[in-house]
């Protein structure tokens, strides 16, 4: 098929890839320049596993080619939206503007029956608003939505392998679904359940899995609140719960919290829409998520400081991570950061360090020190604070890291090490809910 993608960040880039490594001939699109110009050299401009390969392999067959001329899509049959919604400043509404100048820009070059299949994640309502444009502009075209659920950091496995698919279709549309069944042949052959429902229904799975997941992180950790409080172990708890199949023991890992660039915004937007339509009570509870999930980043900072003995000022505190989630370069509303940046607002020293996500981090917060060596980062700390369950952090020695700071105190942002060995060489560990 002749794939056009428009929008080419975190899943407009992954999307463009993997279509084109399923066979398809696919131009991305972008209004990014810079973003571009690195994607048509065969450079992702983000750090996401495994897409380099699958990039490169497909540019060099001229399988995948990349522009930023709107005009360059017209020859495709398919036109994938996959540009950015996020917060509306000063609200908590998504921004739907971004989805809304594609879809105008993309109007003049639509080919007869092309077909223009939604990825963002958009408040419920925006596809029949965007079917109702597109039957007075180009009656001849139609339009899906395709919600998105791939996780950065595994994303082109989930691209290529989803563990389901869901296409939102005007009423009696089959032509739509039939053509999305042949891009996804692959994952379709290979058993991906998928479910052909309307246009609400499809976008509301998307925001119903994020406000779920999102429930179930916030869950715990206001269970790790009531832990501190009872010299409970919110691990133990969450591995009983756990054991419940019923409840599962996925997304039960207190810690500081969840971010990203979806989560976040996804809940608000979520209970922003709902407000709108006259719901806002069906909702409420997000807010309360919301809110646990930010209290978090201040529990971390609060036990910063009673680990330095009530005050962190002039104490050099090495950050560990400040990506939202490992294996991703993202640091949108990122807990780690927050908690970086927290800290240095009080007075610390703070020496933040990651992998992958220095770049982003220092264009966002300048005023902090960064380091990509973790070795330097623990120099002479005083503190040390993992924010980021990076693979080489949850690998640390506690014998050697312990060698390298001034004082052996660290705080497990994540809940991902082990209190018997750290303590055992003499760390003053803390965690969260964690007696
Ligand atoms: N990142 C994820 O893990 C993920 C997962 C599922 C769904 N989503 C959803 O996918 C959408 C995109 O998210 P993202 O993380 O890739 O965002 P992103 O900011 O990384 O990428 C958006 C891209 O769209 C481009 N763009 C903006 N306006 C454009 C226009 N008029 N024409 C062409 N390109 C334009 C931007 O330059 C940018 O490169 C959002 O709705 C998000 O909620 C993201």
């Amino acid at each position: 098929m002749r794939i056009s993608v428009i929008g080419c960040g975190y899943l407009g880039a992954v999307h463009a890839s993997a279509m084109a490594e399923l066979g398809h001939e696919v131009i991305g699109i972008d209004v990014d320049e810079r973003k571009i110009a690195a994607l048509a050299a065969g450079r992702p401009s983000f750090f996401e596993p495994g897409l380099p390969e699958i990039l490169a392999s497909a540019t060099e067959t001229g399988r995948l080619r990349f522009s930023t001329d709107i005009a360059d899509a017209a020859d495709a049959q398919v036109h994938f939206l996959a540009v950015g919604t996020p917060q509306t400043a000063g609200s908590s509404a998504a921004d739907v503007s971004y989805v809304d100048a594609a879809f105008a820009a993309l109007l003049p070059h639509l080919a007869e029956d092309a077909i223009v299949v939604g990825k963002s994640t958009v408040p419920v309502g925006t596809a029949a608003r965007l079917a109702g444009r597109l039957a007075e502009e180009a009656p001849h075209a139609s339009l899906a939505w395709n919600p998105e659920f791939l996780r950065e950091g595994f994303a082109v496995k989930d691209t290529l392998e989803p563990d389901r698919l869901v296409y939102g279709v005007a009423e009696g549309d089959r032509h739509a679904a039939s053509v999305l069944d042949q891009i996804y042949r692959a994952a379709l052959e290979a058993g991906t359940p998928r479910i052909v429902t309307d246009y609400a229904t499809a976008e509301l799975v998307k925001v119903a899995a994020n406000a779920f997941l999102a429930t179930k992180i916030s869950f715990i950790n206001a269970m790790s609140e009531i832990a501190d409080a009872t010299g409970a172990d919110v691990t133990a708890l969450a591995d009983a719960l756990g054991h419940d199949a019923r409840i599962g023991r996925r997304f039960l890992n207190a810690g500081v919290g969840f971010g990203g660039g979806c989560l976040p915004k996804d809940i608000r937007a979520f209970t922003a829409r709902a407000e709108e339509l006259g719901r806002g009570e069906a909702l409420a509870f997000l807010k309360e998520v919301d809110a646990i999930n930010l209290r978090q980043r201040q529990r971390v900072v609060d036990l910063a400081v009673l680990a330095l003995g009530g005050s962190v000022h002039r104490k050099k505190i090495a950050v560990l991570g400040v990506t939202f989630k490992p294996d991703s370069d993202d640091v949108r509303d990122s807990p780690a950061l927050d908690v970086a940046v927290l800290l240095k607002g009080l007075g610390a020293d703070v020496v933040a360090t990651d992998p992958e996500g220095i770049e982003n981090a220092r264009a966002r917060h300048p005023q902090l020190d960064y380091t990509t060596s973790s070795r330097e980062a623990l120099h002479d700390a005083d503190l040390v604070v993992l924010v980021t369950e990076w693979r080489e952090y949850r690998a640390l020695d506690p014998d050697a890291t312990g060698r390298l700071v001034a004082g052996r105190r660290i705080i497990d942002g994540r809940n991902v090490l082990d209190p018997v060995a750290w303590r055992a060489a003499g760390w003053d560990y803390r965690g969260l809910g964690r007696p």
